[in-house]
């Protein structure tokens, strides 16, 4: 089946949904997605947006500690527009129904997370992302042009390659026509030819064993950029979380939010140290990439599994006000962060690199826009700041909005798309050399490209990666798609580009951390 619409959004959370609908005051919009369409990083994302509401906070501490959290790999420029811009995106979002607490008097109750030096963070209670997605989905579900379509799995971007075209910069480089997509339901494989295309599929915590993302965080849109040949930079910084609950069993992992530690909790060794000031002056509240380092240490030294957080000093009543879904959850497993540490590991949580886009949202290949986790626009440098993500979402979405909707009446459909070639496929016998792969691709990156690597850590995942690569590619040759086989495939593609990535770094910076390099300021562990 072969459909045609003016945008095509790959991806149904905060980055795909804002931006669609704002072009479809323009246009047709289909969004798709591969699984149900709440299913997102966004829907589980519970500190709340960092913005600049009120003195003394103001524009040049959050890009001061935005771009001391990117340690020097920040582009500037990029950093003043996300700021600058981003309380009117919250505009939109309290437009669109989000409900952002506030305290008594009326204003807005600000939380505080690591690496800021004021209280900025817009929330609602612990579980802002959850908020935010319900609402926009009530927006997208009132609007006469857009259409969402559930289980419709995108494999691969439309280019000339489909079209056995030579692309030249003469010609005008790579362009992207659509996308092929995987129907779930009807097991066939559907062309959506498109004028523009938004990539929003977000990140790839899934790279990871122990990772705060649900199981749709496959990096497939920067991976078929990457096939496409897109540029793809920064793979390197993958963020860790320093505090998901330890639980073990349980994943994904369940976030104790970093606003637990705004709020006054304290990081303690499993002797109950406090062991965070002997590695930052800012303590628990270091930014994430110090934290997460120095717990890895800790639970290193100590041979144990995990660190607490200790909460036990901290009013119980405004805690419950705070976090009652953190707190709902601990009583569940049988913690009462009153009278006990709450167990907690740094868990795989954030892709700070992506599709390489400009200040618009373009990517190099032209008609393809990309926003939200699976974007690298400049934000975040060698690591993210807490809280600016669902920002740079909607900051990117609607310049990528504002930029789309000028080109959109120049873009004419392709007449010769192809459909999908699945000749010389069958049905695969064994599902194991599927799921068997992708576990032990997520032990090789969670062993030998974690928070802490090193040159024969990474030289090892190289060369395992190489292996698996090499099956499933043959095994892809001659087996009909599905989800498990594609997201494994992303996942290879992906990996690839991490290891690369850090073993091309020759510095310690932000999250890269290579024992075998000298340690800088910022990446100080004995
Ligand atoms: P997502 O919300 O992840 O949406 C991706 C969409 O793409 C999904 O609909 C998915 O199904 C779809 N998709 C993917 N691949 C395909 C495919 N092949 N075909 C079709 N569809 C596909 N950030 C903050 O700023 N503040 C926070 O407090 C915060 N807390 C967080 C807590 C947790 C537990 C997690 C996991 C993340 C948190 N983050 C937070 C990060 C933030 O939530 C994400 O970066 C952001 O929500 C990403 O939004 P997105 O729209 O780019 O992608
Ligand atoms: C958290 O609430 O700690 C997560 C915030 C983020 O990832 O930005």
């Amino acid at each position: 089946m072969q459909q045609r619409v003016d945008f095509l959004v790959i991806g149904s959370g905060i980055a795909g949904l804002s931006y669609a609908l704002k072009a479809a005051e323009f246009g047709k919009v289909m969004i798709i997605t591969k699984a149900n369409e709440d299913e997102t990083n966004t829907k589980y994302a519970q500190g709340g947006i960092a913005a600049v509401t009120y003195a003394p906070d103001s524009v040049e501490k959050h890009i001061e500690d935005t771009l001391i959290a990117g340690d020097g790999l920040c582009d500037e420029k990029i950093v003043r527009i996300v700021i600058e811009e981003g309380m009117e995106r919250i505009q939109d979002m309290i437009r669109w129904g989000a409900d952002f607490d506030k305290d008594e008097t009326g204003k807005y109750d600000l939380a505080r997370e690591g690496g800021h030096s004021e209280y900025r963070v817009l929330h609602h209670k612990d579980n802002t992302g959850f908020e935010i997605e319900r609402k926009l989905l009530m927006q997208i579900h009132q609007h006469p042009n857009i259409e969402l379509h559930t289980h419709l799995f995108a494999l691969d971007l439309i280019t000339q390659h489909h079209l056995g075209e030579e692309v030249t910069r003469s010609t005008g480089g790579i362009e992207c026509f659509g996308v092929y997509v995987l129907n779930l339901k009807t097991k066939k494989v559907d062309t959506i030819l498109s004028k523009i295309t938004l990539m929003a599929s977000g990140g790839a915590g899934q790279l990871y064993k122990t990772t705060t993302n649900p199981l749709i965080a496959t990096g497939d849109g920067v991976a078929m950029v990457y096939r496409a040949k897109g540029t793809v930079n920064d793979m390197e910084f993958i963020q860790f979380h320093p505090t998901a609950l330890y639980n073990p069993g349980e994943s994904p992992c369940f976030l104790i939010t970093e606003a637990v530690r705004g709020f006054g909790g304290i990081l303690r060794t499993v002797d109950g140290y406090d062991f965070m000031p002997d590695y930052d002056e800012r303590g628990s509240l270091a930014s994430r990439d110090i934290v997460a380092r120095a717990i890895d240490n800790e639970i290193k030294k100590s041979g144990g599994e995990f660190v607490y957080l200790d909460c036990t000093h901290l009013d119980p009543q405004k805690f419950a006000e705070h976090f009652p879904n953190i707190l709902r959850k601990c009583k569940s497993i049988g913690i009462d962060p009153f009278t006990n540490y709450i167990p907690v590991v740094p868990a795989a949580h954030y892709m700070c690199g992506g599709i390489r886009v400009d200040e618009y949202g373009a990517s190099d290949i032209k008609n393809l826009y990309a926003a939200g986790e699976c974007a690298c626009t400049g934000l975040h440098g060698a690591n993210r700041l807490a809280s600016n993500s669902l920002l740079e979402a909607l900051v990117f979405s609607h310049r990528a909005y504002e930029q789309s909707v000028k080109k959109i009446s120049d873009i004419r459909y392709r007449e010769d798309i192809p459909d999908w070639n699945a000749d010389g496929t069958t049905e695969p016998k064994e599902m194991i050399l599927i799921t068997g792969n992708r576990r032990e691709l997520q032990a090789l990156m969670s062993n030998y490209v974690g928070i802490v690597r090193s040159n024969v850590r990474m030289k090892r995942a190289m060369d395992r990666l190489r292996i698996i690569y090499g099956e499933t590619e043959a095994l892809y040759e001659r087996t009909v798609v599905s989800p498990a086989l594609c997201e494994l495939r992303n996942l290879i593609n992906l990996s690839y580009l991490v290891v690369k990535a850090a073993m091309q770094r020759t510095e310690n910076r932000g999250l890269h951390y290579n024992s075998d390099l000298d340690a800088n300021k910022s990446s100080r562990i004995d």
